[in-house]
């Protein structure tokens, strides 16, 4: 029996994998989940408690960690970025951050996920999977512009730092490392405008859906 229409989109911080996942989800009609404000969430929660250099810590704020706890404006900064992708290391917060992830992909009418590991570990069965990327300099000035237009003081050289460490940490951990699922289709998003890349993943998402449809 086939699932649902499952939509994984993954890749590296600032790829624009988010906001094609936004228009993914106007343009289908499906929820969207943002899986990287779990982790967020998780970094947060455990650092204003104290508690981030424990991974049991970690994974207690993963275990009861609730929908509402993700419109919280904290999660958006560069700190929680960073906060997040040390968390994300755990296997214990992976682990119990993986039935909110699958309970929401497991929806009827069907869903699009963004993070790092939804098309290899938490959807392997997705029917559409995109692996979006850019140059690691592209990806550093669209962050910067994002970061000062919420009022945040750094510098681009501060970016492009912060986003080789985060590539290295999340491309590097034993546990779901960021990777393309092999039968994801990959899109470089580093000579397009954010409609273009928006453009192009609906064309794959299109063509995925109609083989869906035809299964
Ligand atoms: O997508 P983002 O920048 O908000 O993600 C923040 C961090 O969370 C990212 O550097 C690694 C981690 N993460 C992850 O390990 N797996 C996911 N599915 C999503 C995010």
């Amino acid at each position: 029996m086939k699932g649902p229409f499952v939509i994984a989109v993954d890749g590296p911080a600032a790829s624009g994998k988010g906001t094609i996942a936004t228009g993914l989800g106007k343009a289908f009609d499906l929820p969207v989940l943002d899986t990287g404000l779990l982790y967020r969430a998780v970094g947060v929660l455990t650092a204003r408690a104290g508690g981030l250099g424990d991974p049991e810590t970690c994974a207690a704020a993963a275990a009861t960690l609730t929908a509402d706890q993700l419109s919280d404006p904290a999660l958006r900064t560069r700190e929680a970025g960073e906060l997040a992708s040390q968390v994300a290391v755990h296997p214990h917060v992976r682990s119990a951050l993986l039935e909110f992830q699958r309970t929401f992909a497991s929806q009827e009418q069907g869903s699009v996920l963004d993070g790092r590991d939804i098309g290899t570990v938490i959807c392997p069965q997705a029917p559409a999977k995109l692996y979006v990327t850019a140059s690691p300099q592209v990806r550093a000035q669209r962050r910067w512009r994002q970061l000062k237009a919420q009022g945040e003081p750094v510098s681009l050289d501060e970016v492009l730092a912060d986003i080789h460490i985060r590539d290295a940490r999340d491309g590097g951990r034993d546990d779901a490392p960021m990777r393309p699922a092999p039968d994801a289709v990959l899109l470089d998003t580093s000579e397009m405008t954010i409609e273009q890349a928006a453009d192009a993943a609906r064309r794959i998402v299109e063509a995925a859906r109609a083989r869906w449809d035809g299964s």
